[in-house]
């Protein structure tokens, strides 16, 4: 394939090899394991730290690897093509921890904030939903309460990636139940706080290696020091922080789509049938031609969306428009490729003997979290529409 819409320097050359042999070396001979047990991956996860993995965007100072989104793409779509749910722990990590306070914090913040977490030494998280607000994220019902130097939150959030094993979480809550989304604070929580508990963790489908679950809030006070940004500023700094987590999902979703459609090239060239191989059978041919049409498509948007994102640290412009149609077509490609898949392998397709099938679990996630795919349709409307 030309790459002629973008051009990637021995930079990104480097750090897509890096990750491509980290993931089959490490990461592919426990994947199924650990699918299967839905333990966390603490060693292969550290080991993702050391290699930078982890805060691949954060400057060296404050322990990341200090180089460009393009980069972060590159490499998580590595890692995603192996194992996704690997995939979720680095992308919660990158985007929706590490993004949000080096665009949003204070500079001991980020020292204090991101050099644990982007040198992977510990794990960071974001917490946005609750039990009865998910896509209508701004009818939260947690509160914060402004006490001296201190806040103190109450409440319960909901469907948190990593929140198990998180040793810091950023949270957002009602400080001014009044003003509805404009009332909204986002804080840096530490979890080794009291009055910060962790709820069970949820079977998932999917992605089952990486730990999801409830955090719960009671009377657990934090300095003021933990604020993120201004008093009401949350609402906004939730929604720029998810144009980057976004970006981190359509990568996942396009590294599941090429496992998939790798898994079957491969098989189709093996296979017989009716005394041919099966790629023979136009049926089988036009799948992989669409397959591998809507993965070089998803594969555009997704780099288009992170050259949107590196632009913008130097513009400021937002990269909204960008990231939620790279998301939206890349996470139906990969639902697409991962059904595909599933039948052009036929039985061994549904076989645990396999990982096509785990492709197919861990695929539906991406037209769900962080913005369903209604959400990114009605995020691209609004834009285009200036209408709401
Ligand atoms: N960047 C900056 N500001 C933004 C913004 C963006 N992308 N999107 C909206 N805003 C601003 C608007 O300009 C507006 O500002 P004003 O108050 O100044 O007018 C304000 O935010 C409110 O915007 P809307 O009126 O558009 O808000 P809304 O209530 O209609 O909701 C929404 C918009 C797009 C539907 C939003 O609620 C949304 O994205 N919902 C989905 C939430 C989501 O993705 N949740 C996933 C959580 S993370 C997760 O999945 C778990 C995990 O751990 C991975």
């Amino acid at each position: 394939m030309s790459n002629a819409l973008y051009s990637l320097t021995p930079e990104h050359e480097m750090i897509r090899n890096t990750a491509r042999d980290f993931a089959q070396k490490e990461i592919a001979p426990i994947a199924a394991e650990f699918d299967e047990s839905g333990e966390f991956p603490y060693e292969t996860v550290k080991k993702m730290g050391e290699m930078g993995l982890m805060g691949i965007e954060v400057p060296e100072e404050y322990g990341g690897a200090g180089m460009d989104t393009l980069s972060y793409v590159l490499a998580l779509e590595e890692i995603c093509k192996v194992d996704a749910a690997h995939g979720v722990i680095m992308s919660v990590n990158n985007s929706l921890y590490c993004y949000g306070i080096l665009r949003f914090g204070a500079e001991e913040q980020k020292k204090k904030f991101l050099t644990p977490i982007a040198s992977g030494k510990s794990i960071g998280a974001y917490s946005l939903t609750e039990p009865m607000s998910g896509s209508d994220a701004g009818a939260m019902r947690s509160q914060a309460r402004r006490d001296g130097d201190d806040y103190i939150l109450n409440g319960r959030k909901s469907w948190v990636t990593s929140a198990p094993v998180a040793g810091y979480i950023v949270v957002f809550m009602l400080t001014d139940p009044e003003k509805k989304h404009r009332g909204i604070t986002a804080f840096i929580v530490e979890a080794d706080r009291p009055g910060f508990t962790r709820g069970k963790k949820e079977p998932k489908l999917g992605i089952r290696a990486s730990a999801t679950s409830e955090i719960l809030f009671e009377d657990y006070r934090l300095p003021a020091a933990n604020r993120l940004g201004e008093e009401g500023d949350g609402f906004k700094i939730a929604m720029t922080v998810l144009d980057a987590g976004r970006i981190g999902i359509a990568s996942q979703a396009l590294g599941i789509s090429e496992a998939a459609y790798e898994a079957s090239i491969a098989y189709a060239q093996e296979r017989e049938a009716f005394g041919q191989k099966i790629g023979q059978f136009q049926g089988i041919g036009f799948k992989i031609a669409d397959m591998k049409t809507r993965i070089e498509a998803s594969r555009l948007l997704v780099y288009n969306a992170a050259m949107a994102k590196e632009r913008s640290k130097t513009t400021g412009e937002r990269f909204t428009l960008e990231a939620s149609m790279a998301k939206l077509f890349a996470a139906e490609t990969s639902m697409f490729c991962a059904h595909a898949a599933v039948q052009i392998h036929g039985g061994m397709g549904y076989s645990k003997e396999l990982p096509i099938e785990r492709y197919f679990r861990d695929a539906k996630i991406t037209e769900i979290y962080e913005g369903t795919s209604e959400i990114q349709r009605l995020v691209i409307a609004r834009n285009e529409l200036g209408l709401k």
